[in-house]
């Protein structure tokens, strides 16, 4: 086990979470996603200098590509724990090691879907599969000192079942153990709940990090993983941008600042230096061809952005009245009070300061009323548009 991961260990610190980002394997598989080889190695280096803790790189046995992606990634990489995801099939596991062992610190990430729909696509018998937990595991952890352990679709897996796979699990070597909630299906009471009573049940389960891995299709996802940490899971899987399968994966960008402006109700740290999340949230959805909505939170075009006139003028007193957090945190050089209909003269006055423009009262009324006869028919007002209208009003006079 690394320092990292032992400073996280529930025992040595029960405060500080481990961020686990799988842009390059779950956000990936996210259809049209796919990125080149180049595009990779280049998600991963941002990923290590902002803190992430382990990377997933991939799924080596997938393809040709992926495993020359996670090998390259792997033989690059600083402190990050390097991860490649691996079916509970020997072939899969030993290809994945091929893969991460050139990292510093090599993950294999072995997983099988526990649930009873699950269960009947390899058509396993519940004790079938929990020899095959059994063998996959051990052989994992013959290769590798860092194993982590998923029972797929674990949220609607029978509770005894879940029990007594991680048990295995766990006795076969697995450090982590990984809790997805592949189908988006919980809420967040029964994820802190889940989470809280298999740390409870599960013997071994002190001397392992639990791990909490969300979908979002009922738009639970970052609300989920920070239940889960409230239930004592101390690794969080997620994407930049919340990238991942159908609506995606809990969002790096939300948990890590969550956390940061929460540590009042949450008081867990992580190692991200939030001032790099802008910069990886564009290149990721540059490489991916995923744009970021608009309203997105903490990265969206409009996460810093203030419209209305009321808003406008709050800011411009204090920052503190509609922002929680501050743009430059997020590595934005700061708030955008974009002029449009909704705004008011305080903003129209700022944005002529900003632009070195002087005027008196009676011109300031002037451009006024023309901006919002422009603003009514434009759904933004641009800085050109603002100093056309300064010359036409200075003409005019
Ligand atoms: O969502 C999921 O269950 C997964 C596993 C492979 C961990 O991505
Ligand atoms: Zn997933």
């Amino acid at each position: 086990m690394t320092t990292t991961e032992k400073d996280a260990s529930p025992k040595a610190n029960k405060d500080r979470v481990l961020i686990f980002d799988t842009t390059l394997r779950d956000g990936e598989q996210s259809p049209g996603a796919t990125m080149t080889h180049d595009e990779k190695l280049e998600i991963a280096e941002l990923l290590d200098d902002m803190g992430v803790d382990i990377i997933e790189a991939g799924f080596p046995i997938a393809s040709e590509g992926d495993f020359r992606a996670v090998k390259e990634i792997a033989e690059r990489s600083k402190d990050a724990v390097i991860c490649g995801l691996a079916r509970a099939q020997l072939p899969d596991i030993d290809r994945c090691y091929e893969a991460v062992k050139h990292a510093r610190q090599p993950r294999i990430h072995t997983f099988i879907g526990t649930s009873p729909l699950h269960r009947a696509i390899p058509n396993l018998t519940m004790d079938e599969m929990a020899d095959r937990i059994h063998e996959t595991v051990t052989h994992a952890r013959n290769l590798c000192d860092n194993v982590q352990w998923s029972p797929m679709d674990a949220t609607r897996t029978e509770w005894d079942y879940l029990c007594r796979v991680i048990e295995i699990a766990i006795k076969a070597g697995a450090s982590t153990i990984n809790i997805p909630d592949t189908v988006g299906y919980t809420a967040p009471r029964e994820s802190a709940d889940l989470i809280r009573r298999l740390i409870e049940t599960v013997p071994g389960a002190d001397d392992v990090v639990f791990a909490t891995h969300c979908h979002n299709d009922l738009g639970m996802a970052t609300a989920n993983a920070l239940a889960a940490v409230e239930g004592g899971a101390r690794q969080i899987e997620c994407t930049i941008n919340g990238l991942g399968e159908r609506a995606g994966n809990t969002a790096l960008e939300e948990v890590v600042m969550a956390l940061k402006v929460r540590g009042d109700i949450m008081p867990f740290s992580t190692r991200i230096d939030t001032k790099k999340i802008m910069h990886i949230s564009r290149r990721v959805s540059t490489v991916s061809g995923f744009p970021v909505q608009f309203n997105k939170a903490i990265v969206g075009k409009n996460a810093f952005a203030h419209e209305s006139g009321i808003h406008q003028d709050g800011m411009l007193k204090n920052a503190e009245t509609f922002e929680i957090m501050r743009p430059e945190d997020v590595g934005l050089a700061g708030t955008s009070l974009p002029l449009g209909k909704h705004s008011g003269r305080a903003a129209l006055r700022a944005k002529l300061k900003d632009l070195g423009v002087e005027v008196g009262d009676n011109q300031l009324k002037d451009i006024f009323v023309r901006f919002k006869d422009l603003a009514d028919r434009k759904k933004e007002v641009f800085d050109d548009d603002i100093l056309a209208l300064v010359s036409a009003t200075t003409e005019s006079a």
